[in-house]
């Protein structure tokens, strides 16, 4: 297994599984019988949104988001820097941003608020984590895999400084685990 000294599992991958079929379930009934473009939040969703879409059977299509507050620290920098793949029109159409944590919700609010402009019929947030007792502001997320307590969390994704992303699960880091790092 990838990184074996992170022994300290929060979320198997079994668990994660369940739960993205349960969430699938909950899109399919909300999008009966209309189609949905998924957007994936590079680059820490890319297990998440593949555990969603596989198990989706309303319509999809699929594409990419880069949006980033954060670089080899474990706090945000607060500016949110942002690039969109232009090739997809969402004019009138059902977004999903599939994103793997929300934290202070600073980069989906800036997310969301760009997406608007571009005349979707409507946008929805579906996250692996969601770490509410550190929102800053009023964002929400419509489908919500895990709540976590303030943990920096690592693994199936998710990063410290570009690592662990590989991690089949999700794990955990502590201030004795950073010193070693
Ligand atoms: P926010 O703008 O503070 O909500 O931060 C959102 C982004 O920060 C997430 O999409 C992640 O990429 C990153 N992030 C927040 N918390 C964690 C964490 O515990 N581990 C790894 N990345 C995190
Ligand atoms: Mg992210």
């Amino acid at each position: 297994m990838a990184n074996q000294k992170f022994g300290k599992i929060l979320f198997t991958e079994e668990q994660i599984a369940n739960r993205a079929k349960e969430i699938a379930a909950q899109i399919d009934k909300d999008f009966e019988g209309e189609e949905v473009i998924l957007l994936c939040t590079l680059k820490g969703s890319i297990l998440w949104i593949g555990d969603i879409m596989k198990n989706l059977t309303v319509k999809t299509k699929l594409d990419f988001i880069s949006a980033s507050s954060y670089g080899a620290s474990k706090t945000s920098s607060g500016v949110v820097k942002i690039k969109f793949d232009p090739e997809i029109n969402m004019y009138n159409a059902n977004i999903i941003v599939v994103e793997d944590i929300v934290d202070t919700g600073n980069t989906l609010k800036y997310v969301l608020g760009k997406l608007e402009e571009r005349g979707p019929k409507c946008v929805k947030v579906c996250t692996m984590l969601n770490k509410e007792a550190r929102r800053t502001n009023d964002f929400h997320a419509d489908y919500v895999g895990f709540e976590i307590d303030d943990l920096f969390v690592i693994g199936y994704g998710l990063d410290f400084d570009q690592k662990y992303r590989d991690l089949p699960y999700i794990s955990y880091l502590e201030e004795d685990d950073v010193d070693s790092l």
